[in-house]
C-alpha cells in the first residue's frame, strides 16, 4: 500500500482493491437488537450474522477473496488421493517457507490437536510467548500445561514498544532451567499474538528465541495464522528491515523452526489449515494422524477449491498492497479512539482494534466479565459485533475458581479487504458514545457455562437492568430508528 499523499485532506488508509461483489448490510433498531442479544444469552457468538451491522468479531474465514483466488477455485484437481491441487499449494508453501513436508488439516485448531497428540503427555509443559485459547485448550486437554513468557511490557495496554509480542528470553531461560529441558516438549511463538491485542514479534526475538531453544533441544514451532500483519510491522518498524521484501523477511523467520503452522482463515485468506515440519523423520511420525483425524493426507478435511484459494492466498499475504490495509485502517481507528481518550491498546496491532475494558468499565469487577459485557454493550449501541478476549475466555482453575485473566480486552476485528473507511467511522462514532455513557454498562453473570470453551457456547444474564436502561439512553439519543 503506497503511502497515498492527499492535498487538502490529512492522509488516510487508501483501499489498494475495489469492489466488485457486495453483501447487503442491515441495520436493525436499538429495541430489535437489545432482544436479539437477550435471545443470544449475552454472547456475541450466539447472535444470527443478519441481525448484525458490523461484523467485527474476528478476521477467521471472512476476509474478501481475490478474483484470482476465484479463478483458482475453478480449476481444482477433485481426487481423495494425490489432488494436484494439493501439490501446488505444497510447491507454493515450500516456496514461501522453503520446507516440503506438509501436513493439511481443516484450520489452525486442527493442527493444533495433531501437535498436542504428538508431543503432549501429562506433566509435559509447553512454552510460548502467549496462548491463544484453542492451542491452550488443545495441551491442557492432554494433560500438559503452557507456560506463557511475554514480555512483561507486552501486557501493558498503553505503550509505544513496537513488538510487545516478543517473548522474554531471560524467563525461557529460567524456565527451561526449572522444568527442566526434557518436559518442554516444544516452544511455541505466536507470529502477530492474538490476546494481547495483534501485538508482533520482532525479526531478533524470533532468531534469539529459536537458538536458546535449539541450545537445549527442544522443538520450535510457529504459529503463523497471523504472520501477514507481523511482517507488514516488521517491516513497518524495523528499520534494519525497511529496505528487504517482505519474502526475503518471511524467509529468514521460517528458517529459525522446526515446524511451522498455520490457520489459513487467515495465513491464505481462505478457509484451510496446514503444518509444516523440516525433519523428515518428524514428519513421518505425525503422518497417520492427518488420515485419523482430517481427511486423507493430500486434503486434510478441506474442499479442493479451498486449497486452490488458499495457494493464491499465500503468495497475496506477502504482498505489501494486500497486507497494509489492516494494519492501517486499525492504526487509524486506534489512535481516532485513543484521542478522544477511550483506553486503547497501544500501538495498534494487526488483526484488530482493541478496547482495554479493564479501564473502559473500570467498575466492572473482572469476575462480572468487563470485556464480555462491553462487546454486549457494543452491540446494543450500535449493532457491532466484537469479541470478549479475557476472563471469559478463559477457562475456571481446577478448584472451581475464576482464572482472571491478564488482560480484559474487546477485540474489533478488521478482516482484510471488507469494510470501508466510512464504516470504520461509524464504529468509532458508536464506541465515542458508549464512552461516554459507559458508567450505565454493568456485570454480567452465567446461567449456562461450559467446562470448556466456554465463550463460545456459554450463555448469560445481566446482573442488573443495565441494557435496558442503556438502549433507552441510546433511543434518547439517536432517536428510535438507530
Ligand atoms: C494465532 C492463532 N492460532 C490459531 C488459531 C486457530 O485457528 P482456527 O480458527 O482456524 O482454528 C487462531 C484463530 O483465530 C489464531 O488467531
Amino acid at each position: 500500500m503506497p503511502a497515498i499523499k492527499f492535498y487538502k485532506h490529512d492522509d488516510i488508509p487508501m483501499e489498494m482493491h475495489k469492489v466488485k461483489v457486495v453483501q447487503q448490510l442491515t441495520l436493525l433498531p436499538a429495541d430489535q437488537r437489545l432482544q436479539k442479544m437477550k435471545d443470544a444469552g449475552f454472547n456475541t457468538f450466539q447472535l444470527h450474522n443478519g441481525d448484525i451491522f458490523m461484523d467485527m468479531l474476528t478476521d477467521s474465514g471472512v476476509n474478501a477473496m481475490s478474483q484470482e483466488q476465484l479463478a483458482g477455485m475453478m480449476k481444482p484437481d477433485d481426487a481423495y488421493a494425490g489432488s494436484e491441487s494439493f501439490y501446488r499449494m505444497v510447491d507454493k508453501l515450500e516456496e514461501i517457507f522453503g520446507i516440503g513436508n506438509c501436513l493439511p488439516a481443516h484450520q489452525g485448531r486442527a493442527c493444533e490437536n495433531i501437535l498436542a497428540e504428538r508431543f503432549v503427555k501429562p506433566g509435559n509443559c509447553v512454552i510460548m510467548n502467549y496462548h491463544f485459547t484453542t492451542t491452550k485448550a488443545h495441551i491442557t486437554r492432554k494433560g500438559g500445561h503452557v507456560e506463557e513468557l511475554v514480555k512483561d511490557e507486552g501486557l501493558i495496554s498503553k505503550s509505544d514498544l513496537p513488538f510487545k509480542g516478543d517473548i522474554d528470553l531471560d524467563k525461557l531461560e529460567a524456565c527451561i532451567q526449572a522444568e527442566g529441558a526434557d518436559n518442554v516438549v516444544f516452544m511455541r511463538l505466536e507470529a502477530g499474538t492474538n490476546l494481547i491485542g495483534g501485538q508482533p514479534v520482532s525479526l531478533q526475538s524470533f532468531k534469539d528465541a529459536c537458538a536458546i531453544a535449539r541450545k537445549h533441544g527442544i522443538v520450535s514451532v510457529l504459529d503463523a495464522s497471523l504472520l501477514q500483519d507481523n511482517l507488514y510491522f516488521i517491516k513497518t518498524r524495523d528499520p534494519e528491515c525497511a529496505d528487504r521484501s517482505i519474502r526475503d523477511i518471511c524467509r529468514e523467520i521460517a528458517d529459525q523452526f522446526d515446524i511451522i503452522y498455520f490457520s489459513a482463515r487467515k495465513f491464505g485468506l481462505a478457509r484451510g489449515g496446514a503444518i509444516l515440519v523440516r525433519d523428515d523423520e518428524l514428519f513421518h511420525s505425525m503422518e497417520d494422524l492427518v488420515p485419523m483425524f482430517e481427511g486423507f493426507l493430500t486434503y486434510g478435511g478441506m474442499s479442493i477449491r479451498e486449497i486452490e484459494a488458499m495457494t493464491v492466498g499465500f503468495d497475496e499475504c506477502l504482498e505489501m498492497d494486500v497486507i497494509s490495509q489492516g494494519p492501517q485502517f486499525i492504526e487509524y481507528t486506534v489512535n481516532q479512539l485513543d484521542e478522544y481518550g477511550v483506553p486503547m491498546i497501544t500501538p495498534g496491532g494487526g488483526l484488530g482494534a482493541h478496547i482495554d475494558a479493564t479501564q473502559f468499565v473500570s467498575h466492572i469487577p473482572q469476575e462480572e466479565y468487563p470485556a464480555g459485557a462491553l462487546a454486549a454493550a457494543l452491540y446494543i449501541c450500535g449493532g457491532i459485533r466484537g469479541m470478549e478476549r479475557g476472563t471469559l475466555s478463559e477457562e475456571r482453575n481446577a478448584d472451581g475458581s475464576e482464572r482472571l485473566a491478564s488482560m480484559e480486552l474487546v477485540r474489533l476485528a478488521l478482516p482484510r479487504r471488507v469494510f470501508t473507511l466510512s464504516q470504520v467511522e461509524y464504529v468509532i462514532d458508536r464506541v465515542k458514545w458508549l464512552y461516554d455513557h459507559r458508567d450505565m454498562i454493568g456485570g454480567l453473570r452465567f446461567t449456562h457455562e461450559p467446562a470448556t470453551l466456554r465463550f463460545f457456547t456459554g450463555r448469560l444474564e445481566p446482573v442488573t437492568d443495565w441494557p435496558d436502561r442503556l438502549a433507552a439512553a441510546f433511543k434518547d439519543a439517536f432517536g428510535d430508528d438507530q
